[in-house]
């Protein structure tokens, strides 16, 4: 799997530093949150980055877990995104943080605020760890962002191609011959 990597765009310690950031900044935004946090991670890209940032949470919190259409097969390109199912999504007048694992064309987190706002929120914010630089987004923007990215197609802590790469410790774009 190593072998197949042509770059690494940010390394395992870059990633450490930012994520105990985040967990910094949200500590501090949700520190009088009433009805505690709840955290929405959406599957499956996001599941490495919010299983590291919910540990360096000080505060007690939940999770819940929202299945979105991604990427077919092997695909760069964005498609169109829908909400495939939920787990314990129970929203309604908590403050809620939704997770990501990266900010592109924004049609994914679109679809994922609505939903959630439907279910009549106390709070709702966004978190991504990844941001793609020069994007329109039609205005919507996340609320706390990991890294700023080039526009380049991006694997590893999470992130998959073709269903693979998301083993990989740190974030690395493939050589260009793996791209189908
Ligand atoms: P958006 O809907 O165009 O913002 O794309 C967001 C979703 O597409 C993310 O949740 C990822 O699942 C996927 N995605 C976008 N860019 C990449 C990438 O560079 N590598 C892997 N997945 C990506
Ligand atoms: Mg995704």
């Amino acid at each position: 799997m190593h072998a197949d990597i042509g770059r690494i765009l940010i390394s395992r310690e870059q990633i450490d530093r930012r994520v105990g950031e985040l967990a910094g900044e949200i500590g501090r935004l949700y520190a009088d949150s009433e009805k505690g946090l709840f955290i929405v991670c959406v599957l499956s890209g996001a599941i490495i980055f919010v299983s590291d940032l919910i540990r360096q949470l000080p505060m007690k919190m939940r999770v819940g877990l929202l299945a979105v259409s991604s990427y077919p097969g092997k695909t760069t390109q964005a498609q169109p995104a829908h909400v495939l199912q939920s787990f314990d999504l129970d929203v309604t007048g908590l403050d809620v943080l939704v997770i990501d694992d990266i900010l592109d064309t924004g049609g994914t987190l679109r679809v994922v605020m609505d939903r959630l706002a439907a279910m009549r929120p106390a709070s709702l914010r966004s978190c991504v760890l990844l941001r793609k630089s020069g994007k329109a987004r039609g205005g919507l923007e996340a609320d706390l962002v990991g890294f700023d990215i080039e526009d380049v197609f991006v694997v590893g802590y999470g992130l998959d191609y073709d269903g693979l790469y998301r083993n990989l410790p740190v974030i690395a774009v493939l050589k260009p011959e793996l791209y189908g």
